[in-house]
């Protein structure tokens, strides 16, 4: 059974954590609490203490075992982090990486998951600031358990109650079996677009901002594998706990690939590799002297076709963006390039494509299953694909 670090913060609803401390020591968990300031006035850590039968810490400098950093050991120990209920003053504090309470610490030092359960007054929960904290922490993979819709301690009605125990119960019990369905599973990620130079100012590219690989790196990870994501030139900040080995183009990407393929089981090619790049790039910047300019290119490494010829036992996994005939194509490339699953999408598709958060995959499969997936946010489509990828490693390698 596994380690739950709960975290209670001052909202009204912190007497909630009871039962769910509770409840989750019912299902063989062993649970320790951390407290914010604020919640002590609402109730005590005595109360929690002698509910766990652990110490409740709630000073940074609170060391309740001699010799012990409390809060580097509480982040590294713990499982799951649970906050529960989270106030609209900690989702912002931990959105922004603050660390002024020893529950804001631990956040900050810890690489379990971490799930929050939100309680706050239905104004405050859908106030913008509010929500783009949700957003922010969702993309650092943080997940949440939404608040439901009733009257208030206040007497205003909305959303913003905490959601029912048995809910948040087994939300955890969820989000531990999903930490550890690839657990020592190694993912090899390709990410974004390549940049081929044509001077030293000027490049070829294409569109991809590469939110779809940044997704699935997020989505491995969030399964438990070992995640390294190379990745092409993006806005994008690499998910916490990835290895990342940044490449500008398709050349480097290549060599980064051939480099670590063999230290993986799963390798998604979500990269949009140029195909062709300049012949020769110019070592100073081409001036405007002349009406016309033709630039000669020459053909890239197909780095997903290269590496599956070796694959072994691997898993390997191709994505084909489509402007037409999709699935024809998607199915010719799964076996041209030797693969065990591909993801499809037609980018002339509106919500479907490069630069958007969203998209609309077709999963095909090497035994011929299609498996057409609604339009979702990518990190959701991730989230599917990753899925799909523990069922064939299940069939292959039997049971993790
Ligand atoms: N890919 C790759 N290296 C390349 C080109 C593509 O690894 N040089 C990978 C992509 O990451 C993707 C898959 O191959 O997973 C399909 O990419 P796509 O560009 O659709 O396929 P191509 O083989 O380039 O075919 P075409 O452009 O003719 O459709």
């Amino acid at each position: 059974m596994s380690n739950i670090l709960l975290g209670v913060s001052g909202s009204i609803a912190a007497y909630r954590a009871c039962d769910v401390a509770r409840e989750l020591m019912r299902a063989g968990h062993t649970v320790r609490v951390v407290m914010t300031p604020a919640a002590t006035r609402l109730i005590s850590p005595d109360t929690f203490a002698a509910l766990t039968g652990n110490p409740v810490v709630v000073d940074v400098f609170d060391e309740p075992e001699p010799g012990q950093i409390a809060h580097i050991r509480l982040a590294q120990d713990s499982d799951l982090l649970l906050i529960a209920p989270a106030t609209a003053h900690t989702l912002a504090r931990l959105a922004l990486g603050l660390a002024d309470d020893m529950l804001t610490t631990i956040a900050l030092a810890t690489r379990a998951p971490i799930l929050i359960a939100p309680a706050m007054n239905p104004a405050m929960w859908t106030h913008p600031a509010t929500q783009a904290h949700v957003q922010t922490l969702q993309a650092r993979g943080v997940e949440f358990i939404d608040p439901t819709y009733g009257v208030m301690a206040c007497g205003d009605e909305g959303w913003g109650k905490i959601a029912d125990t048995p809910v948040i119960v087994q939300a955890v019990q969820q989000r531990l079996q999903r930490a550890q369905a690839l657990k020592g599973v190694r993912v090899l990620i390709t990410a974004g677009p390549t940049h081929e130079p044509i001077d030293p100012v000027r490049f070829v590219g294409n569109r991809s901002s590469g939110k779809m690989g940044y997704a699935v790196a997020e989505a491995a990870l969030a399964h438990g594998a070992e995640v390294t994501l190379i990745s092409g030139p993006t806005a994008l900040t690499p998910p916490a706990g990835a290895k990342v080995v940044r490449v500008q183009t398709a050349q480097q990407m290549f060599d980064a690939v051939q480099e670590a393929f063999d230290e993986c089981d799963v390798f998604i090619a979500t990269a949009a590799v140029a195909d062709y790049r300049p012949e020769r790039a110019l070592p100073s910047k081409r001036k405007r002297d002349a009406q016309r300019w033709t630039l000669r290119m020459v053909a890239n490494p197909d780095i997903l076709g290269t590496v599956a010829l070796r694959k072994g036992s691997r898993i390997v996994v191709g994505f084909a963006a489509e402007t037409d005939k999709a699935l024809q194509h998607a199915q010719e490339k799964l076996q041209r390039k030797n693969l065990d699953l591909i993801a499809v999408n037609d980018v002339l598709e509106p919500g479907s494509g490069f630069e958007v958060d969203t998209n609309r995959l077709t999963l095909i499969y090497a035994d011929g299953r299609i498996e057409p997936l609604p339009l979702m946010r990518k990190r959701a489509c991730a989230e599917k694909l990753i899925e799909a990828v523990r069922m064939i490693v299940i069939q292959r390698w039997g049971k993790l």
